[in-house]
This record gives structure tokens, C-alpha cells and sequence, in this order.
């Protein structure tokens, strides 16, 4: 059982403090989680609380600290960390709010991690192992984030991601190296272009292009330049992040220069889609509360490629049960911290998977080296997972542990593909 519970401030991959929990066992085992954070976040995200003081700017999260150290601990110590549900409850209630925002996901969250992490050890098993438990065991397609823009950048892109999706591969180490091939493609290719390579949040390249048409374009010659097939090794995909464009009932595409009211932009990802066959994927085509929009997009776009829900779901089995009634988007995006705690993020995963929506396993724009997701992919099987460029630390740190879950598995390593990707005709 629990005989301790430590917390403390640390650092992300922007320089802002961020959570880290300690959980220790009667037997000295201990283990450690850190906690990421947006940028563009979600407005029905659970609560990161930050101390809102002169250090850091505001950003410190010494109350979080002080939350986990001093109420969370006496509530868990005593309790066995393989009761997940049962420790992630009792911190739910002891919060009493529907955010979080009383304790903090940011603290919360946490100690989730942490808790599960020292279960897995005290059975002697890996991560993905002990929250998966029989398998099989997916290895997950990466959607590598290697163009930045929006809210992760300071370029004149409006579209926050462009990502490569690796697919036509034996294995994600295969899968891994077509991408990183492509990462440095991208880089000279640029140079060659007399564009900017320095790198923006989420360690893709940020340089000033005309707009999303010349993006995706360079992004084809570098795929090709590698002697790959668009389409059929390497796809595309899309985090528009349209939250953060929407404006008074108008998407603005500032860098672009135009105004899109909601029929006027799926208009114009239909036209992107037919120009970009191999576009497989768009992420927050429409903003959070656009549920018209997104209803239009859905009807419009559902059947031919997948409609990812961030900023509309985030990670909340109630907000991603509205959008199954109402025919919203075909699959979700999963961030442990939208929500808060393992426990509430399995049962998205679950709901997800039971009603044909499929599941991608997300980093945030800030980081840790905390591989978490990682083993969480692998053991929820989905097949997908968006962790950004194959550079930083912060990001590498996520695909390195899924070589080593790779190797672990052995022959029993199955690679996704395209396979868990919605809305693509078979
Ligand atoms: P965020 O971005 O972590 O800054 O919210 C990631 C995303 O929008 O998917
Ligand atoms: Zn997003």
C-alpha cells in the first residue's frame, strides 16, 4: 500500500513550471509522473491551477504542490496503488467540482499517473502492460507535427499543425525513420527555399509560407524527395485548432488574409481534400461550441477521411457523448490532462472505441521527458498517436519509449497502418 505521496515544481519545454508526483510503497518502491500543458487550450478543459503570483510570470504551481502534499496524500496513504479507479474517485470527490478546479487537474492528474506507474512496478511489469493488460498490443502510427504554426509559432501560418502520418510501414521503428527522413527533407528543403528552420513548440519547423496550400506543398516534395509515394507510404494530416481562429461567428485566417463563415470553410476543406487526396486526418476543423459547424463538416466530410475533436470533447466522456448523439466529428483526440485522471481518460477511450469514433493518444505543446503516453497508447491499442516533430526532447523522449516497447514485444508487436483511421472507404 501507499506510505507517501511528494510533489513538486518543475519545468516544461517552454519554461513554465509544471507538476511533478511521487508515490511510494511500503516496500521503497517509488515512482514519479510530470504533467504537460496546452497552449491553445481548450475553454471546457479541467483547471490547471496556477498560482497567479509575481514568480513566473503568474504560471507557478506551488498551490498545486501544496494540494497534493497536503490533501491528496492523507486521503490515498494506506491504499493499494492497483486501485486505480478508487484513488482517482476519491481525489474527483475531494475536488467537488466539475473542472477540477479546487484541487487542480494539474495536481490531480499527477498523482493518477503516479499512482498507476507504481502499480505496474509493484507487479513487475511494464507500463503498457499492467493498463492494458492482455493485449493485443498496437503499435501506434505517429502523427508527426512537423510544420507549426498558429498559437505554437510566431509565423504567419493560421493552421496550428501539418503533419506527416508514416503508415506504409512493416513496424513503427520503419514508420519512425520514414518520418524523421521527411524531418530533415523538410529542413534542407526550406534552407534550399531561403525559408526559417528554426523550430516552433512542438519541434516542427515554423517558417512564413503563403498559407496552408503551400504548406502541404512542400511537405509532398519532401516526401517525394525521399523516394516516398504520398498516400501510399506517408499521408497528411491537419490541426487547424479553428478555436482559436473563430471570431464573432467567422473563422479568420489572419496570415491568409480571409474570413470564412462555417459553410464557407467546409466549402473550403472540401476543396482541400480533393486537391490533397492524401490528407487523411483534420483535427478541430471547427471551434469548440460551432456544434452547427461541426454537424455541416461531419455530413460533409465524415465518410471520406477522420474528423478529430480536441478543443470540442477535451477528453470528457460527457461532452464526447453529445457529439456521438448529435453526428459530431468521427473521432477524438485524448489528453490525459483535459480531464485529470487515468481513470476518466480510459473511459473516453472506452466510449470512443464502442461507438466507432476512434482515439489518438496526444502530447501537449508543453512538455516533459515523461514517456506516459506512450505505454498508454500501446496498452489502449488505438493505433494512433500525435506526439509531435522526431526532435527535443520533449518529444523523441515519446517515440524512443515506443522503440522500447517495440523491441519488448518482439514478433507480438502489431503496427497500426492506416487501419484504426476513420472515414476512409476500405
Ligand atoms: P496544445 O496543442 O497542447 O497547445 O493545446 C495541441 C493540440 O491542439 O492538439
Ligand atoms: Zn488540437
Amino acid at each position: 500500500h501507499i506510505v507517501g505521496v511528494n510533489a513538486r515544481e518543475i519545468l516544461d519545454s517552454r519554461g513554465n513550471p509544471t507538476v511533478e508526483a511521487e508515490v511510494w510503497l511500503d516496500s521503497g518502491l517509488m515512482a514519479r509522473a510530470a504533467v504537460p500543458s496546452g497552449a491553445s487550450t481548450g475553454k471546457h478543459e479541467a483547471v490547471e491551477l496556477r498560482d497567479g503570483d509575481g514568480r513566473y510570470g503568474g504560471k507557478g504551481v506551488r498551490r498545486a504542490v501544496v494540494n497534493v502534499k497536503e490533501k491528496i496524500a492523507p486521503e490515498i496513504i494506506g491504499i493499494d496503488p492497483g486501485e486505480q479507479a478508487l484513488i482517482d474517485n476519491i481525489m474527483i470527490e475531494l475536488d467537488g467540482t466539475p473542472n477540477k478546479s479546487n484541487l487542480g487537474a494539474n495536481a490531480i492528474l499527477a498523482v493518477s499517473m503516479a499512482v498507476a506507474r507504481l502499480a505496474a512496478m509493484e507487479r513487475e511489469l511494464p507500463l503498457w502492460r499492467y493498463i492494458g493488460g492482455l493485449g493485443p498490443f498496437l503499435l501506434p502510427t505517429p502523427m508527426m507535427n512537423v510544420i507549426n504554426g498558429g498559437a505554437h509559432a510566431d509565423n504567419n501560418l493560421d493552421v496550428q499543425e501539418f503533419m506527416i502520418v508514416p503508415h506504409g510501414a512493416e513496424s513503427f521503428g520503419e514508420a519512425l525513420r520514414m518520418g524523421t527522413e521527411v524531418y530533415h527533407s523538410l529542413k534542407k528543403l526550406l534552407k534550399n527555399k531561403g525559408k526559417n528552420t528554426s523550430v516552433g513548440d512542438e519541434g516542427g519547423f515554423a517558417p512564413d509560407l503563403a498559407g496552408a496550400e503551400e504548406a502541404l506543398e512542400v511537405l509532398v516534395e519532401a516526401i517525394a524527395g525521399c523516394g516516398y509515394k504520398p498516400g501510399e507510404d506517408i499521408s497528411l494530416a491537419l490541426d487547424v485548432a479553428a478555436s482559436e481562429l473563430y471570431d464573432d461567428g467567422l473563422y479568420r485566417f489572419k496570415g491568409e488574409g480571409k474570413d470564412y463563415n462555417p459553410e464557407q470553410l467546409v466549402e473550403y476543406y472540401l476543396k482541400l481534400c480533393r486537391n490533397y487526396p492524401f490528407v487523411v486526418s483534420i483535427e478541430d476543423g471547427m471551434a469548440e461550441d460551432d456544434f452547427e459547424g461541426w454537424k455541416m463538416l461531419t455530413q460533409a466530410l465524415g465518410g471520406e477521411i477522420q474528423l478529430v475533436g480536441d478543443d470540442i470533447f477535451v477528453t470528457n466522456p460527457k461532452r464526447l457523448a453529445v457529439g456521438i448523439e448529435e453526428g459530431m466529428a468521427n473521432a477524438v483526440l485524448v489528453k490525459l490532462n483535459q480531464i485529470g485522471t487515468l481513470t476518466e481518460t480510459l473511459e473516453v477511450i472506452d466510449m470512443a472505441v464502442r461507438n466507432s469514433y476512434s482515439a489518438i493518444i496526444s502530447h501537449r505543446s508543453g512538455e516533459t521527458d515523461d514517456p506516459f503516453i506512450s505505454d498508454l497508447s500501446v496498452s489502449v491499442g488505438v493505433g494512433q498517436i500525435k506526439t509531435g516533430a522526431p526532435a527535443r526532447v520533449d518529444r523523441v523522449a515519446k517515440y524512443n519509449q515506443l522503440l522500447r516497447i517495440a523491441e519488448d514485444l518482439g514478433d507480438l508487436a502489431l503496427f497500426a497502418g492506416l487501419k484504426t483511421f476513420r472515414g476512409r472507404k476500405a
